[in-house]
């Protein structure tokens, strides 16, 4: 009697594989949590080390909480000598993300905490890993900013302690003091994307700290699992389009031409979104302020009206704009190379990889699923020579 064959979830599509109390998706009505709180109070009121104590502790810190932790995370901005050596060495032309992966596995060997904790139970070693954590966190913008610098012939800019998380991040790729919309925006872009629920890296860190693996291991995996296009990239995707429409006049023609040839609009439509994309709403509203600001009403301008043909054509369908179709705009404007956006990302994603980690750390189970074996059962074995 053959036996009975399981079925086989072929990309965990609508799979839950574990609980979480980090973030919640509204995809019908176009919501995001964060532990309960709302996407739009955090990037309005908030600030991405705000968020990121949220999402590691469990609750909004008080004002001491807040000081002390901003204060443990600055200390850590700086990377050790033998890093900044490794970066000099990459070529110039390498992919950012590989050289943020490069960058983080490579501060793994220098951490004085790391001896300490491997193979042990790791949620029992909570202060080790929480100064792990902060100093992953901290230092990722650094090799970021440190290796554009380099590979455009500049000195790099050491961190400051005084300015926050996103402001430093400017100031080193600058090498001046970002202005206050600047500095509020790349942390509204940080605070946007730092959870959303079981993506594929987030995943992808947790089968790697299931292990009890470390920290720095679970974040190069994550790393590793962001840089493909399925996942992070579709801004500068998106950005290109715009740039290549040119003029709001153009945008109908281009959109329904492209929908003609069923090809997709970059930005546009989600997998769990099936109304507005809050993160898209609250960038929207940042990018306005910004184009007026840089005198880059074209291209904003350009992006409504695609906003509008896409709803007209496609919006009954579920199809509106994703964060990425904002994202790309706001650091393009802000003067951020494209290939740096996904490493944003990146940054941001840490704060919610870290956070789901220790969540699951809690309570660790080894991820390991099955996969349904359809090869031969019996293969005579033929010795090399013999073989055609
Ligand atoms: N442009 C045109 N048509 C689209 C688009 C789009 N961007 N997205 C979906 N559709 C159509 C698709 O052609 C299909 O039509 P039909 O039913 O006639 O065959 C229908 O909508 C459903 O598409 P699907 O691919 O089955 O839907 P999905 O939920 O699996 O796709 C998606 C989600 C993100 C892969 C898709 O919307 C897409 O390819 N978008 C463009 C890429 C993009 O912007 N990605 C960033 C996602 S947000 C980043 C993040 O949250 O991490």
């Amino acid at each position: 009697m053959a036996s009975e064959v399981p079925p086989v979830y072929i990309g965990l599509k609508g799979i839950y594989v574990a609980k979480t109390a980090l973030s919640y998706i509204d995809g019908e009505r176009g919501r995001l949590i964060y532990r309960g709180y709302s996407i739009e109070d955090l990037a309005e009121h908030s600030s991405f080390e705000e968020v990121t104590y949220l999402l590691w502790f469990g609750k909004l810190p008080n004002r001491k909480e807040l000081e002390e932790f901003k204060e443990n995370l600055s200390r850590e901005r700086e990377i050790p000598d033998d890093v900044v050596d490794i970066l000099r060495k990459l070529p110039k032309s390498s992919h950012p993300m590989d050289v943020l992966k490069t960058g983080v596995a490579a501060l793994g060997p220098f951490d004085p905490d790391l001896p300490n904790i491997w193979g042990q139970h790791i949620h029992e070693k909570r202060t080790e890993n929480l100064r792990i954590a902060i100093r992953i966190l901290s230092k990722m913008p650094t090799i970021m900013a440190y290796f554009h610098r380099m590979r455009e012939g500049k000195e790099i800019v050491r961190p400051r302690t005084d300015l926050s998380h996103a402001a430093n991040f400017l100031y080193m790729m600058w090498g001046r003091e970002p202005k206050e919309i600047e500095a509020k925006l790349m942390d509204v872009a940080l605070i946007l994307h730092a959870d959303h629920g079981f993506n594929a890296s987030t995943f992808a860190c947790l089968v790697t700290a299931s292990t009890l693996s470390d920290l720095y291991s679970a974040v190069v995996t994550g790393i590793s699992t962001l840089k493909g296009p399925l996942h992070g990239g579709a801004n500068e995707q998106a950005l290109k389009m715009l740039m290549e429409i040119g003029s709001p006049e153009r945008a109908r023609d281009y959109v329904k031409a492209k929908l003609e040839r069923k090809e997709r609009i970059m930005g546009f439509g989600h997998r769990v979104y099936k109304a507005y994309d809050p993160r898209a709403r609250i960038l929207k509203k940042y990018a306005e302020m910004l184009a007026k600001e840089t005198g880059q009403e074209n291209l904003f301008n350009t992006a409504l009206e695609v906003e509008k043909v896409m709803i007209e054509l496609l919006g009954k369908k579920g199809i509106f704009p994703n964060v990425d179709f904002y994202s790309g705009q706001v650091y393009h404007m802000l003067g951020i190379p494209t290939d740096i956006f996904t490493p944003i990302f990146a940054i941001s994603r840490t704060s919610g990889w870290i956070g789901h980690v220790f969540e699951y750390w809690e309570e660790n189970v080894l991820i390991r699923p099955r996969a349904l074996y359809v090869g031969p059962m019996e293969a005579k074995y033929i010795p090399l020579d013999e073989r055609l």
